[in-house]
């Protein structure tokens, strides 16, 4: 099987390739390489003869055509996306411009490549999207595959306008598609612009670890390789037309988050005086903050037997013991425009 991966170069994008070319699956990988991406994160699999990239912006229908008339896909797993909550509020076009006309194209490329060859009903069109198109939660309840669509910033406008044109392509053309919405990932190769990452390398900087308003908000955290686990199962066996909910079951308040990575320091790598949650410092709010995300993944459970294999803790551990062991990783990404700056803060 080969499968057309775009924003391969990214955080899960490249999870989901490390795991494809490990199980013997062939992978194109489709990036444009902007600020998030890293080749880095696929150096593992490079020069392995079932991997091959191809330097193409999703917003470039042409482009898109000729890979597909060159690489032939059997299925394509579409990630590419501006991703930062905190960049969509200080610059929304990129948003809509890659994230709705790009998954447009996307669509486009796709369904004339899957026409050409005669319609073939294994084909697929895997999604990848946010449990953010669904909206706040309350103290109470999980997102289902039902729960109705109430995106609040640019970011998850964005993706669940582009969730909808999935579905209408499936709808109106046949297109064979899956989509899947999925809580927050941590894990290895995490851009140092996202919280887990921001957390540990402040910490270890000696600098302010900022937590957004009272650091109550609650996010269900996923490890992205227990993710592209899922999503390689969706791919492979999810039925066409329909959307999956994947999560960790491991609901934490942020501050709560917070302070067990910084306990995870205290033990790999103590500080001379006190601790690193001292240095946990709270900010102002980000503007429509969601309070709480959690997910209810029983149709992936039931249907598909997919379960995370580790617990946020356990995940929390490898991703600390990670940054801790790829220091040139990290290093090299921090003079990129906008990391460690706080962004995201003007309504
Ligand atoms: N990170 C999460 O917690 C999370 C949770 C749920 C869903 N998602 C979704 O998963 C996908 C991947 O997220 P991520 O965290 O790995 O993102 P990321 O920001 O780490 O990586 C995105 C990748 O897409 C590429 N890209 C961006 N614009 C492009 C364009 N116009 N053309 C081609 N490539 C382009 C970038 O170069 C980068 O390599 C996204 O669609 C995101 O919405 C992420």
């Amino acid at each position: 099987m080969k499968i057309l991966v775009t924003g391969g170069a990214g955080f899960i994008g490249s999870a989901v390739i490390r795991l494809a070319v490990q199980r013997g699956l062939s992978v194109v990988n489709v990036d444009a390489l902007t600020y998030a991406a890293c080749l880095e994160n696929v150096a593992s699999v490079a020069d392995d003869p079932l991997y091959a990239f191809e330097k193409a912006d999703i917003r470039d229908r042409a482009a898109l055509q000729r890979i597909f008339a060159e690489h032939r896909p059997d299925a394509v797993m579409h990630l590419a996306a501006e991703s930062h909550v905190d960049r969509s509020i200080d610059g929304p076009s990129d948003f809509i411009d890659t994230n709705i006309g790009g998954t447009f194209n996307m669509l486009e490329a796709s369904r004339r490549y899957w026409e050409d060859m005669g319609r073939p009903e294994g084909f697929r069109f895997h999604h990848i999207s946010t449990d953010e198109v669904f909206g706040s939660l309350g103290k109470e309840g999980l997102f289902t595959e039902s729960t109705g669509y109430d995106p609040r910033s640019p970011y998850s406008a964005s993706k669940a306008a582009s969730d909808h044109l999935v579905r209408a392509w499936h709808e109106t053309y046949g297109l064979p598609v899956v989509v899947t919405n999925c809580s927050n990932n941590y894990g290895p190769y995490h851009f140092p612009e996202k919280l887990v990452p921001v957390v540990i390398l402040n910490a270890l900087a000696g600098k302010s670890i900022p937590v957004y308003g009272k650091g109550e908000n609650v996010r269900d955290w996923l490890y992205v390789e227990d993710h592209a686990d899922a999503l390689l199962l969706v791919l492979q066996k999810g039925t066409s037309g329909r959307s999956y909910n994947v999560g960790g079951e491991n609901e934490r308040r942020n501050i709560d988050l917070v302070r067990t990575i910084c306990e995870l320091l205290d033990r790999k790598r103590p500080k001379a005086e006190g601790t690193y949650a001292d240095q946990i410092t709270f900010v102002t709010d980000r503007p429509g903050h969601d309070m709480r995300y959690a997910i209810d993944p029983s149709r992936i459970s039931d249907e598909l037997g997919w379960r995370p294999s580790v617990s946020v803790e356990e995940g929390l551990e490898k991703t600390v013991q990670w940054y801790l062991d790829n220091e040139n990783w990290w290093r090299a990404l921090q003079n990129r425009k906008g990391v460690g700056e706080r962004l995201g803060t003007k309504p």
